[in-house]
């Protein structure tokens, strides 16, 4: 097929994926989008683009296969430990001097950012008074979030990540494991709100201290990628922070000018 009639077809199932299910994928970057289109056709053995079509539009089941494709849902535990040592060392310690803690984290996938967060929370004595609200447009991967099962071949990597953002314990501590899995423990999970939430077309629902929302703008264009910064400008309290992946900034955006950029990280603070 030519690059020119994949480029028609990635249109065609972005409108039909809006016009049935709702969902408005056409802010995301197309090369990444088609990319991840070509690979399921290819994977799932289709001989027709019009099958493909048909099978999107008419299989509500193969939607949601569609739409982990098409929505990466790649994490780990304390990802860019570094990161997770400025958040514990510097950005969880001033949130503490608040009263109470409100903590966005949008685009979770399957929670173990949330998890992570809140360790730290509780290391620093913090968690008891902590809100985290951990939402993602995918719901397949927010119910493996709630289950709070990690596989022990990832403990490894997991701990060592803990280890370098300056974790305090031992991360065995955390999860009991039977098996191959590793179950997080219950109290983690107490402070944490795993609901949908699509940062396309829903709005703001409560003022935060904190949004994180890493490695999830880099698929949006532009165009995108303001209209969700707009969001958390609008949902963010003054002088709350919002941080996002190694490979976003908030540099080009027209709300830039209300914020400061901190000193280490790809950590922005609300000034005004
Ligand atoms: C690559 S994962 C990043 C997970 C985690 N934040 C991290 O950095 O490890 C991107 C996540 O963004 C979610 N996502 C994509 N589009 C979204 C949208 N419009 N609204 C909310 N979440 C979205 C995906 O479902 C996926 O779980």
């Amino acid at each position: 097929m030519k690059s020119t009639e994949n480029d028609k077809f990635v249109e065609i199932l972005l409108a039909d994926v809006l016009e049935v299910y709702g969902y408005d994928f056409t802010g995301y970057s197309r090369a990444s989008l088609k990319r991840r289109m070509i690979r399921l056709y290819e994977l799932d053995g289709f001989v027709s683009f019009a099958e493909f079509r048909y099978r999107i539009r008419t299989d509500s089941g193969y939607f949601k296969r569609f739409m982990e494709q098409i929505t990466i849902n790649v994490t780990e535990m304390f990802r860019d430990p570094e990161f997770f040592q400025t958040l514990r060392k510097d950005i969880l310690p001033r949130l503490g001097t608040y009263p109470f803690i409100r903590i966005w984290i949008a685009g979770c996938s399957t929670g173990e950012e949330a998890y992570s967060v809140a360790i730290f929370l509780k290391e620093l004595n913090l968690l008891h008074k902590s809100l985290i609200y951990a939402t993602d447009i995918n719901p397949t991967v927010l119910e493996t979030a709630a289950q709070a099962i990690i596989p022990m071949s990832k403990i490894k990597m997991y701990t060592e990540n803990y280890i370098e953002a300056g974790g305090s314990e031992q991360f065995s501590e955390y999860y009991t494991a039977n098996y191959s899995l590793g179950k997080l423990k219950d109290d983690l999970k107490s402070n944490i709100i795993f609901s949908t939430h699509n940062l396309v077309s829903d709005n703001s629902f409560n003022e935060f201290q904190l949004i994180m929302c890493r490695n999830v703008l880099i698929y949006f264009d532009r165009p995108l990628q303001s209209k969700v910064f707009n969001l958390f400008d609008s949902s963010l309290e003054k002088f709350g922070y919002l941080a996002l992946g190694t490979k976003e900034t908030l540099d080009f955006s027209s709300v830039s000018k209300n914020f400061e950029r901190h000193t280490t990280g790809k950590i922005w603070r609300k000034t005004q």
